[in-house]
């Protein structure tokens, strides 16, 4: 699975956003250490608080089918520069993925910028503190 392979499923991810409320449209693909791809797309809610954002959509279907090692992750919206993961997000992939997980920013012009958890959510808090 190439990056743009993986970009490609993270749009078309993006096309099942149900975002009536932001009308902002977000897609993920996270990719499992077996090769398996989970997409994800943010779903919003009337209430909003209880919105979920697309790379927690795509990790929490991962978990809930028993995958917890994952090799990449991709994030797609309509931004100026590559789209950048929520506060809540950070935390989320920091429970199941490496530090060194490479994490790909992108944007609907083709933007990409590569990172990681550990430059996303430095000095974190994770399962290594509770152990
Ligand atoms: N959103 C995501 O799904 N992922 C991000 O990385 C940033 C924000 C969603 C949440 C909400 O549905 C909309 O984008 C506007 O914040």
């Amino acid at each position: 699975m190439t990056d743009n392979e993986l970009i490609e499923q993270a749009k078309k991810a993006r096309q099942s956003s149900y975002s009536p409320y932001s009308n902002f449209a977000v897609g993920a693909a996270l990719l499992s250490d077996d090769g398996q791809v989970f997409l994800g797309c943010n779903v919003e809610n009337a209430s909003y608080g209880l919105t979920n954002c697309a790379e927690r959509t795509a990790i929490f279907k991962a978990v809930s089918e028993g995958k917890h090692q994952f090799k990449k992750l991709v994030i797609i919206g309509d931004t100026v520069g590559p789209i950048s993961p929520c506060g809540a997000c950070r935390q989320v992939i920091n429970e199941f993925c490496a530090p060194d997980m490479p994490i790909l920013m992108v944007n609907l012009k083709g933007d990409v910028v590569q990172t990681s958890i550990g430059e996303l959510l430095p000095y974190s808090f994770g399962p290594s503190d509770l152990a």
